[in-house]
């Protein structure tokens, strides 16, 4: 019976803790990770709370871990169950460190087998929202609403649970601070360590004040003074970045977005000149793309970076293709192809850096500190591969999406760049639907220059996650002057979404439309039409191809 009921592909547990970021000198919180696909999440709430926090894997030495110096651990939730026959334990030798810990979910049920309860299948499993009422333990000192857990939190909250295990009995040496309809013990704490555990899981948005909890948790019961910034875990990474790679050089692939202009960012911080970016112009760019990354990179960073100019090879290869698989195959061979030539012209480079954040980790399915990367495989436009043969260089690969942008915004990024809407590898060919020609490409760049400047007039661009146009591959009827015209449609698609895999559609104002409609159709020669898409994600996808 799992005690998680969203397992991750695997549960690191490597021998070398190559990606450990050393973090002796500065407060901070270690989470051990038993395979929740929550785990990272537990580890940027933390952070949320400016104290420093990283996974590790789930049995690294108690020894090591007092190398490390945290100030409390947290056990992570798990797909395993604690009785089960290879259920991932740590080493018992955590539990006399005298280190604050908490446990969630299946690290609570750790923590109170440790300490003698048993754990048992529970008689009706709990999955999602579930009221947890808080207990108050007449006959005992403690209460519920004096321990440093659940201060200033209501009696009651709304949780998210998912487990089938439970503690039935928090035994002599616990005391159960909450309990839900069917579980008995939902949140607990030692009578006499600094032990404390929660059956539910705090990290995610559906538990109510979560993040108050962790937030207690490492500042009330750890003692945390919250001094971290995000700039420290810059110089951490710079660091890193420096002992690896040494004498050697790094090559970036830049795409013009975020996440590869923060890493070329921070290498270029950690390493200067041994830093080689390359950047491919496909021709699917946005209007003005190109010369924006070689302006910034070229005259900001002192890197050596390297614009190909593939525009010709991409689009004769794409010539008379309308299918948007084919397409994407075509790019990102290409795409390869190019990029690789490139890279040989650069003498002494071993390391490849890239910009994955943690969402592209846990969507492929490798593991947070696991010995290889993978690259994405649904959307793999882009990514390398590993026959490449680089050493990865991934300093983002512990981030999200927010985490990120601040550190761009530390390192020195100009806000558009950081805030900018995600592109996809394919480009406008995604958005140029049916056959791809230079001429379309360019109707395409400037209905899309447009719908972005409207947005930012309007100041809408940050409320709306991803807005593009798109050009149809229909004609319509239409009339300019005395003359009846058959020209191109275009589509405008805004959408607000928290993570790309479900969206909703933007109610634009009338205005904003109408404003976007008339510059479109008057400013760009060849479109007598424009069109708003009101469709979600499910059914809908976000790109039209
Ligand atoms: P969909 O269209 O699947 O898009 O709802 C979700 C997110 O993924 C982006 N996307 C891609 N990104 N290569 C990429 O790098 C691709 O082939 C690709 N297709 C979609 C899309 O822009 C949106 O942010």
């Amino acid at each position: 019976m799992t005690a998680d009921a969203a397992p991750r592909a695997e549960i690191p547990s490597t021998d070398a803790d190559s990606g450990l970021i050393d973090s002796t000198g500065e407060e901070s919180v270690l989470v051990l990770d038993f395979g929740s696909q929550t785990a990272q999440l537990i580890a940027r709430r933390v952070r949320e709370q400016n104290v420093f926090c990283q996974l590790v894997r789930h049995d690294l030495s108690a020894e090591r871990i007092r190398e490390l110096n945290p100030k409390g651990l947290i056990l992570s939730g798990g797909p395993a169950s604690v009785y089960g026959k290879n259920a991932p334990h740590p080493d018992p030798a955590i539990f006399d460190l005298g280190i604050p810990i908490l446990g969630i979910c299946y690290g609570m049920q750790l923590i109170c087998e440790a300490e003698g309860c048993r754990i048992h299948p529970g008689k009706s499993r709990e999955f999602g929202r579930t009221t947890v009422t808080r207990r108050d333990h007449a006959g005992s000192r403690e209460t519920a609403s004096d321990d440093p857990l659940f201060e200033g939190l209501p009696d009651a909250l709304t949780v998210w649970m998912s487990h089938g295990d439970q503690v039935e009995n928090a035994g002599e040496k616990f005391v159960s601070l909450a309990v839900t309809e069917t579980c008995p013990v939902a949140a607990v704490k030692h009578r006499e360590r600094p032990f404390y555990g929660l059956q539910f899981h705090p990290e995610v948005t559906h538990t109510q004040h979560g993040s108050r909890l962790l937030a207690n948790f490492v500042r009330g019961v750890c003692g945390c003074a919250g001094t971290w910034r995000i700039s420290s875990l810059i110089e951490q990474e710079v660091e890193n970045a420096r002992r690896r790679v040494g004498n050697s050089r790094v090559i970036c692939g830049l795409s013009g977005g975020v996440d590869s202009s923060v890493v070329a960012a921070l290498l270029s911080r950690a390493i200067g000149t041994q830093l080689s970016c390359i950047f491919v112009d496909n021709g699917l760019l946005r209007k003005g793309e190109a010369e924006e990354v070689r302006r910034r990179f070229g005259e900001h960073f002192q890197t050596d970076l390297h614009v190909v100019d593939a525009r010709e090879r991409f689009l004769s290869e794409l010539a008379g293709v309308s299918d948007p698989q084919q397409k994407r195959k075509i790019i990102g061979r290409v795409f390869i192809e190019v990029f690789r030539h490139e890279a040989k012209s650069i003498p002494d480079a071993h390391f490849l850096a890239q910009g994955t954040l943690y969402p592209d980790v846990i969507e492929s399915g490798a593991s947070a500190d696991g010995p290889a990367a993978t690259i994405k495989t649904h959307h793999n436009v882009g990514g390398l591969p590993e026959e490449l043969g680089f050493e990865l260089i991934e300093p983002l690969r512990d981030l999200f999406k927010d985490e990120v942008r601040r550190m761009g915004l530390e390192l020195g990024l100009p806000e558009d760049l950081v805030w900018r809407h995600p592109f996809p590898g394919p480009g406008l060919a995604v958005r140029c639907l049916g056959a791809i020609t230079e001429e379309r490409l360019e109707t395409l760049r400037e209905a899309d220059a447009i719908v972005i400047e409207e947005l930012k007039k309007a100041n809408l661009y940050r409320e709306i996650q991803q807005a593009f146009a798109v050009l149809l591959p229909v004609q319509s009827v239409g009339v300019m002057g005395d003359d009846r015209t058959y020209e191109d449609v275009a589509a405008v698609r805004a959408v607000q979404t928290d993570d790309f895999m479900t969206a909703d559609w933007f109610p634009l104002s009338h205005e904003v439309l109408g404003r976007i409609s008339t510059r479109i159709t008057n400013e760009v020669r060849g479109v007598n039409r424009v069109v708003y898409d009101v469709s979600s994600k499910p059914p809908s996808t976000i790109e039209w191809e």
